[in-house]
């Protein structure tokens, strides 16, 4: 399954330096771990195992698992019986075993340049353990479901683990989801407590966030669901603070606010509304002051729940995807030190959010079960200007930086030079996730932003995998850009055609995986038949991604996209996301989004918004040489049918382009659903009043 050689042509490496040190510093060793994972996983996961700290031995199959719904229900389980905490294991053994005590944690830097801050690993576990007694205080206990809304700030860390050392599961809702998301999740997951913030800023926006989650919590209440309880972090502002109505000013009190003397709004600006109903709102400052710093872990089991992260499907409500304690420890700590290479003196950054699966695996539980230090970001990559990321690199010298193929392209379209504006020379290896990434942004993230230095890890997984399952190793994969290259150790991947046959050699159509690494999901939360059918059913025996694969005569991944945004013009499947590089790969094109429209001929025809880079206009005779393009690019076949000019595409506020939305604007159909989770809605008018008309 993985090749004996690997090719020589058309692949890039990093520097050469890598490999002295490398965890994994040849293609051969590779192989042959990943045939020691596969073969002998029991041993291969034990000696990971033994890094971490066990209350008791587990007993029984390291895994056991029934992937076949053909032969009963589907279950994983990963070192059944073993009792260990995951706060334990990333912050107490880090501070008293591994004496990282000293070692900085988090950089926090915050939205507005020069607002920042550093916590250590001792300083980390004493806020956790106070936040923890909070919890049990307000009578949080093991098992309970507790949501967090909050913004990138280190108290989010905090809140999480605290849940993780008393039991609790954490239920995390990104803070730029709406109420009604908020609420929906609350619900669905039976939460017993909230825990927020006032508000924060993103660029030049202020989010008012206690008012949503006031609004969430009145829309729980109005349906049957009261939450007694919710804690709030003041984050914005001395100001802020007493504008608010009635918390009281336990400010000056609180250990945890020393270093928040400084405001965090500018004069000019508002701050935000802290509405406050004291039946309900407790300060988190106050509570924590109050709190005891030393709290014991509670001892959980291996298949216990630690969290639910609810993700988006492709019909019906999103799902609450369940992760269990052991399995997810041992493989978020695995591929953050394989797959970014983790050395004790990195500074690493991920650049997403933590409401995140993203965050949750490789800002929260992956970096610190390595015990490594992080950048932890709360701003955005535009604010106040384009070169903000690099900035921060330079100034943290990070050395591991991982991002998503959007911001490589919002961030390519304003050329070298606010890059170029910063040394990077800290860089080592640079990472992106959440789709495919079109060669061209790849070219530029790797010769621009890496200086054809550092290699680029382009990690394919998902909210269910819990972590890397496709994945270049720095050191030694050789890359091709746009794939994702092979499967990490304990993963072993398949493509199947339309009647599940499983295809050999090059060859292209459902990437499943046939058995579970420790990290794969449990269940959907409340709702295993769902789970089950979501999964499983489709082909008996395999674990389903809903993504589309073609394998190439060198035995590399290439992701070609979901399979729910697959065409199928005349009776060829077509990847949107193919069209869409080749789009791309025009100098006038910043980025592009391909939905089909049903045509009477063809099935489907294919229906192209192309955002331009800065300076450039759309006419006739560049939809021309787009056109030409894409037919030399890809084939005939994919000739698009209409291009439009889209001076932005509808996004959700994490960056994925609505396609269900643009397919409906492709038909001219004006009821568009549920679009709550759109990040500019203007953007969707804008597009309607642009939209080309039917064919000639
Ligand atoms: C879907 C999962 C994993 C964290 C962020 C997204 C797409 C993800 C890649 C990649 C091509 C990718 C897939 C996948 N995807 N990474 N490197 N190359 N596609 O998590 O929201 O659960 O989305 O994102 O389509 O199924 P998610």
């Amino acid at each position: 399954m993985i090749p004996d050689k690997v090719p020589k042509e058309d692949v890039f490496y990093g520097a050469e330096e890598m490999r002295r040190t490398a965890h994994v510093p040849t293609f051969d060793k590779y192989k042959d771990m990943y045939m020691q994972s596969i073969e002998d996983p029991d041993k291969f996961w034990g000696d990971m195992a033994k890094d971490f700290f066990w209350k008791s031995k587990h007993t029984g199959r390291f895994l056991d698992y029934n992937f076949d719904v053909t032969k009963g229900e589907i279950f994983t389980k990963c070192m059944a019986g073993a009792s260990t905490n995951i706060c334990y294991n990333v912050l107490d053994r880090n501070v008293h075993e591994r004496k990282l005590g000293d070692k900085v944690a988090f950089h926090w830097e915050g939205n507005e340049p020069g607002d920042e801050s550093t916590v250590t690993y001792r300083e980390l576990l004493h806020h956790v353990c106070r936040f923890a007694n909070v919890l049990k205080s307000q009578g949080v206990r093991k098992g309970e479901r507790v949501a967090i809304y909050m913004p990138m700030v280190v108290e989010l860390v905090v809140a999480m683990l605290a849940c993780a050392r008393i039991g609790a599961v954490h239920s995390i809702v990104f803070a730029g989801f709406s109420a009604e998301s908020l609420s929906d999740r609350i619900m669905d997951s039976q939460c017993t407590l909230l825990v927020t913030a006032d508000g924060f800023y993103r660029g030049d926006k202020l989010i008012n966030l206690k008012i949503l989650a006031d609004e969430a919590l009145q829309k729980c209440r109005d349906k049957g669901f009261p939450l007694h309880r919710c804690i709030v972090l003041k984050h914005l502002s001395k100001e802020a603070q007493e504008t608010s109505l009635s918390c009281p000013p336990a400010k000056r009190s609180c250990p945890d606010l020393q270093d928040r003397e400084t405001s965090r709004v500018k004069k000019s600006r508002p701050v935000p509304q802290v509405p406050w109903n004291p039946e309900v709102d407790r300060c988190w400052h106050a509570l924590v002051a109050a709190a005891s710093d030393e709290c014991e872990p509670e001892w959980c089991e291996s298949e216990d729940p630690l969290f639910i992260l609810y993700t988006s499907g492709s019909t019906g409500k999103p799902k609450g995807v369940l992760h269990t304690l052991s399995g997810y420890m041992l493989y978020t700590a695995a591929t953050f030190k394989l797959v970014f290479d983790h050395q004790p003196d990195d500074v690493y950054w991920c650049t997403a959010d933590i409401g995140w699966i993203t965050g949750h695996s490789y800002i929260t539980y992956g970096p610190l079960a390595n015990g490594a230090t992080s950048v932890l970001f709360e701003g955005l990559p535009t604010y106040p200007d384009v070169s903000r990321m690099w900035q921060i690199v330079d100034k943290y010298r990070v050395s591991k930086f991982y991002t998503a193929p959007t911001a490589i392209r919002l961030l390519m379209k304003y050329g070298n030079e606010p890059v170029q504006k910063y040394k990077r020379d800290s860089l080592k290896v640079l990472g992106t996730v959440g789709e495919p990434i079109n060669p061209e942004a790849w070219h530029w993230y790797f010769s621009v932003v890496g200086d054809s230095r550092c290699p680029i890890v382009d990690t394919f997984w998902q909210t269910e995998t819990g972590g890397h399952v496709l994945t270049p190793l720095p050191a030694a994969t050789p890359m091709k850009p746009g794939s994702a290259t092979f499967p990490f150790f304990g993963v072993v991947p398949a493509i199947l055609n339309e009647s599940g046959e499983e295809l050999e050699g090059p060859s292209e159509g459902y990437l499943v995986f046939k058995q579970p690494w420790p990290g794969v999901m449990r269940t959907v939360y409340g709702n295993h038949g769902r789970f089950q059918s979501t999964y499983f059913k489709k082909f008996p025996g395999y674990y389903v991604t809903g993504d589309g694969c073609r394998r190439d005569k060198d035995g590399y991944y290439w992701i070609t996209g979901r399979i729910d945004d697959m065409l199928n013009v005349s009776g060829h499947l077509l990847s949107t996301a193919e069209v869409e590089s080749a789009l791309v790969e025009h100098e006038a094109v910043a980025e592009a989004a391909v939905v089909g429209r049903p045509h009477p001929v063809k099935g489907e025809s294919l229906y192209c918004f192309v955002t331009l880079g800065d300076g450039r206009t759309f006419n006739r005779t560049l939809e021309a040489q787009l056109r030409k393009q894409v037919r030399e690019k890809i084939g005939a076949i994919a000739t698009p049918d209409y291009i439009q000019d889209a001076p932005g595409l509808p996004k959700t506020r994490s960056g994925k382009i609505m396609r269900r939305v643009l397919r409906k604007i492709a038909r001219g159909e004006k009821d568009l659903g549920d679009i709550s989770t759109l990040a500019d809605s203007s953007v969707v008018e804008q597009l309607f009043l642009n939209r080309c008309q039917p064919a000639l």
